[in-house]
């Protein structure tokens, strides 16, 4: 819809009632998560059930938490509930945030030899003084779950099998579960980070689409934005995105979240701003958030299967 006649929209709902207001609200789909990642668990489920039946043991996952940052601690207790709801074995090791790098080596290189151990997450941000880059790769790939060891991120970029990072992989399942195909398309990405960003553009790229990579010394962030039919947005900057950036008839993934003064969870993209302009945007919270978690579980039960496979030498 032309930015004029939306504009008139406005000013018409709020001075004549809401008849039209509904119509142009229910032209932006929501991309709601929760019942995609549903059916990724219900899999998972009937998946550990087997592998319960076969080798006597459910699959375990270990979480390994430095020091006490708040959103990890929540994220790492959701993790938690959602792995025990399914009847995954998880715990959560907790050093402190001054424990030495050579500590958390230790500790990882422990977790690597524990055969009873078949995924393992560090949980960023990691306390200052740690580079994360040499973090994650002290953890055997193949207990991996997180999918950031440079040989997972190596091979995804070359189009190979790998374990997929949680995040872009969800997003992936996201479009293709509401009938959004890549190939073809131009994808515009807001981030760079090697969580999101990058792998985000090896799995569109692999998909087929035209990628557009921005970043923060992008140069007139809005004309590549406005270029995208698919715009994945991991910027971690709140209501970074407005009318001014997209296309019209797009599809907007916001992967940014953030609680605001009032206790608001918001994501990097100001939706109400582009509602009526965009036919699918995903909803902060309750969009990406529940894929994340779901594709964790879903890369813990194959680093279990993998590797008794691998021990079976079947
Ligand atoms: N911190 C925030 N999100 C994530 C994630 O997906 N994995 C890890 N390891 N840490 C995080």
């Amino acid at each position: 819809m032309p930015r004029l006649e939306l504009a008139a929209l406005f000013e018409y709902s709020s001075s004549e009632g809401c008849h039209l207001c509904l119509e142009w609200s229910e032209m932006t789909k929501l991309l709601y998560g929760k019942p995609v990642a549903d059916q990724v668990l219900n899999q998972v489920r009937a998946r550990i059930l087997s592998f319960v039946g076969q080798h006597y043991r459910p699959p375990r996952l270990t979480v390994v938490l430095v020091g006490e940052d708040p959103a990890s601690i929540i994220y790492t207790r959701r993790k938690r509930d959602v792995a025990l709801s399914l009847g995954m074995e998880q715990e959560t090791m907790t050093l402190p945030a001054n424990a030495s790098p050579t500590l958390v080596q230790e500790t990882i290189q422990s977790l690597n030899e524990n055969p009873h151990i078949d995924g393992i997450l560090i949980q960023r941000p990691l306390p200052k003084g740690f580079s994360e880059e040499d973090v994650l790769q002290w953890i055997d790939p193949a207990k991996d779950v997180d999918a950031f060891h440079p040989v997972h991120a190596g091979r995804l970029f070359l189009g190979l099998p790998a374990f997929r990072p949680c995040t872009p992989a969800g997003i992936m399942m996201l479009l293709d579960h509401y009938g959004i195909n890549p190939a073809g398309r131009v994808a515009t990405i807001v981030g760079r980070s090697s969580i999101v960003g990058k792998p985000m553009a090896s799995l569109l790229l692999n998909a087929n689409a035209t990628v557009i990579q921005c970043h923060r010394q992008t140069k007139n962030l809005a004309q590549h934005t406005r270029e995208a039919q698919i715009l994945i947005v991991a910027a971690g900057h709140a209501g970074l995105i407005d009318e001014s950036h997209v296309r019209q008839g797009s599809t907007v993934i916001d992967v940014g979240i953030h609680r605001t003064a009032d206790g608001k969870i918001v994501g990097d993209v100001a939706r109400d701003r582009i509602e009526g302009l965009v036919q699918y945007i995903s909803p902060v919270p309750g969009g990406v958030g529940p894929m994340t978690i779901a594709f964790l579980m879903k890369n813990t039960m194959d680093a279990a299967e993998l590797r008794m496979t691998q021990l079976s030498g079947s």
